[in-house]
């Protein structure tokens, strides 16, 4: 079988160094260009050189990428992304965003939180935000995917089937997440400087973050209702991975074992998400450099408080994997295609 023609744009960045990896193992498709402003005409060997003698490819443009290939993707800041989406729909390609571009369905919670607009409106109809667990029958004839931000994933991922069920308060949900460095991408920034984080721990754009209105607006959708959130993120002075602690009222006469039992049903044909056992807590080590999901439930029964723990690792679940997975899925490939990579333990 012809391998599908795949290209990258924005491939020096950290997303896009995690799909060209992810790709380079991948067996249905081969990766036929890749690109970069800056650093056009170079090997991206010469800029990461862990791929010295393994993956030689030049860097060229995002028209020749476009040009040359059946799917796209986009890892570039956002705002960049609308002009390439619209060369790719009109050539009939396959677009998948990395970015924020076409999250959110409502043009006003993109403008007061990216300051951007919408100057496409067709391609943002035509859109579809797919976290596969709980999307994917969205992807049946997409052409344009735009792929979930990492916090967010770990968030719904990990509220999914209390909302479902209805049983949760959803005006008092208070979401506690912890990112690793490199999900504030590969460009130079004070906070991210090793001396200035290393060895400390705190919460930035505390209430104010940017994912805030996606995670809103999805689990809104899953609890057919308006979800809001209190959602503070920290940045934690390792690599890679997220995890994200959810704490949600629940009636008095909810038990941990329900609970157990709502999860269980709704995962329960999931490949890339893992319940742990009763007592156990999610541990980002045990998901980095994979496509997995680990999610640990803990009840107070003191307090009707279920305090849900997601950890996922923020490169690959939060981004490559997870755009992998939806282009396989969208493409008619077996889901877990390129992405059965298991976790190391150290
Ligand atoms: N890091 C994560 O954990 C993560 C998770 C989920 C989603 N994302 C999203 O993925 C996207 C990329 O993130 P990242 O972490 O890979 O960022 P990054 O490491 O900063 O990389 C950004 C890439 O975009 C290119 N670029 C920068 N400014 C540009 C411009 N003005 N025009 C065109 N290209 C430009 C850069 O490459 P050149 O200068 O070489 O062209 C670089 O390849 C972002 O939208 C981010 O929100 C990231």
């Amino acid at each position: 079988m012809n391998r599908i023609k795949v290209g990258v744009i924005g491939a020096t960045g950290y997303a896009g160094l995690e799909i060209v990896r992810l790709l380079l193992s991948h067996p249905n498709v081969e990766i036929a260009q890749i690109s970069s402003v800056s650093y056009e005409g170079k090997k991206l060997s010469e800029i990461y050189p862990q791929l010295t003698g393994i993956y030689e490819k030049v860097l060229t443009n995002d028209a020749v990428v476009v040009e040359e290939s059946q799917v796209v993707f986009a890892c570039l800041p956002h705002g960049h992304a609308e002009p390439i989406a619209k060369k790719c729909f009109d050539q009939g390609k396959l677009f998948i965003d990395m970015g924020a571009d076409f999250r959110l369905s409502k043009e006003e919670d993109y403008k007061q939180w990216y300051g951007g607009q919408y100057e496409e409106k067709g391609l943002h109809k035509a859109a579809v935000y797919c976290i596969p667990e709980l999307h994917r029958d969205r992807l049946k004839n997409a052409k344009i995917i735009a792929n979930p931000g990492c916090y967010p994933t770990s968030i719904s991922l990990g509220l999914a089937p209390v909302l479902k069920a209805g049983i949760a308060d959803v005006s008092t949900i208070v979401i506690d997440s912890k990112s690793g460095a490199t999900g504030a991408g590969r460009g130079l920034a004070l906070n991210t400087h090793y001396t200035e984080c290393n060895e400390g721990f705190s919460p930035y754009k505390v209430a104010s973050h940017r994912h805030t209105p996606e995670i809103e607006e999805v689990l809104s959708g899953i609890a057919k209702q308006e979800v809001t959130v209190t959602f503070v993120p920290h940045l934690l002075a390792v690599n890679r991975g997220i995890v994200s602690t959810m704490y949600v009222n629940v009636p008095p006469d909810a038990t941990e074992e329900t609970i157990r039992g709502l999860y269980e049903e709704f995962y329960k044909n999931e490949r890339f998400v893992k319940l742990l056992p009763a007592g156990a807590a999610a541990n980002l080590k045990n998901v980095k450099y994979s496509n997995y999901c680990h999610i640990s439930l803990h009840l107070d029964n003191r307090t009707h408080r279920l305090i849900v723990v997601c950890t996922i690792d923020n490169m690959v679940k939060g981004a490559a994997g997870q755009a992998i997975q939806n282009m396989n899925i969208a493409l008619g490939l077996e889901e877990a295609a390129g992405l059965t990579m298991v976790p190391p333990a150290f």
